[in-house]
């Protein structure tokens, strides 16, 4: 199987060399070769599906809000929150081999390969699992239409797709603003356009597609925190038990 990436490399699986690990395995078993082909495992889901928790997925552009809203939730609602650019951004931090080649395509606001976001997330939650969680705030995921199709066939189905909604303009300004002091190599003017394009052209179709499964809820991301956060919970206490 064969995929062009945004690195304009190309990226095939292996097969013959599948294998399936324990939980306890980390993401360093998902390697990330020099010719940028990888080299995927087979991970134990069983824990994490008889669980049968609540998964949220969260999604807008760049710099929406979906992060701060996040918290706010975790410390209300006790939610598990997994990040998918903080889930990257551990792995650039601990220069492995798959943060190094995630590196380059973050910073030019692409989207690294689905497969490796979904391992990442795939492991995350089941330590989650581990550790009691009562439900998943999927946070910056799905990316792409494709890649919320293959988290619901491997993982399991959405309860809801949250989506913050805002004006570039608000984007451009929030990010500019953070980047100041928050020391991450894409909150600068050349990469947040390319992480607009990106939203514009492969994010925001997921929205159209979430919608028409009647799973969306679209919310206005231009207002306080606290009155975005009010609306959040509206639709929260629908689905989670407090
Ligand atoms: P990621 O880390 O997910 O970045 P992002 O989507 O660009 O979102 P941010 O984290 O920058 O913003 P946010 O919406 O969380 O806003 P925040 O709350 O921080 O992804 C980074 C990169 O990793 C991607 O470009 C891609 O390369 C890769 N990647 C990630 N996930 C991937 C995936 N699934 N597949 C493939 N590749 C993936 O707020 C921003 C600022 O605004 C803060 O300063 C905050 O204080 C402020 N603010 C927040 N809310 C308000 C408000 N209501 N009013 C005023 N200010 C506010």
């Amino acid at each position: 199987m064969q995929r062009k990436l945004a690195t304009n490399c190309s990226i095939s699986f292996w097969p013959p060399t599948r294998k399936k690990i324990s939980n306890d395995i980390q993401i360093k078993k998902i390697i990330f070769f020099a010719n940028n082909t990888i080299n995927r495992v087979k991970i134990d889901l069983a824990p994490l599906k008889a669980a049968k928790l609540p998964v949220f997925f969260i999604v807008g552009g760049p710099g929406s809000g979906k992060g701060t809203q996040c918290d706010q939730i975790v410390k209300k609602y006790g939610l598990t929150h997994l990040s998918s650019g903080d889930l990257l951004r551990a792995e650039v931090q601990a220069k492995t081999k798959i943060g190094t080649e995630c590196k380059a395509i973050m910073d030019k606001g692409g989207l690294v390969p689905l497969e490796v976001v979904l391992d990442l997330v795939k492991i995350a939650m089941l330590e989650a699992v581990k550790k009691g969680s009562k439900g998943f705030l999927i946070d910056g995921y799905p990316r792409e239409v494709k890649q919320g199709d293959q988290f619901e066939a491997e993982i399991q189905p959405a309860a809801l797709v949250i989506y913050f909604e805002a004006s570039n303009e608000t984007l451009v300004k929030r990010l500019l603003e953070r980047g100041k002091s928050s020391g991450r190599s894409d909150d600068n003017i050349d990469t947040i356009k390319l992480r607009l394009d990106t939203f514009f052209n492969s994010t925001r179709p997921v929205v159209d597609h979430y919608s028409k499964k009647n799973k969306l809820v679209k919310l206005s991301a231009e207002r306080s925190v606290d009155a975005i956060f009010a609306d959040v919970c509206v639709q929260l206490d629908k689905h989670v038990k407090k």
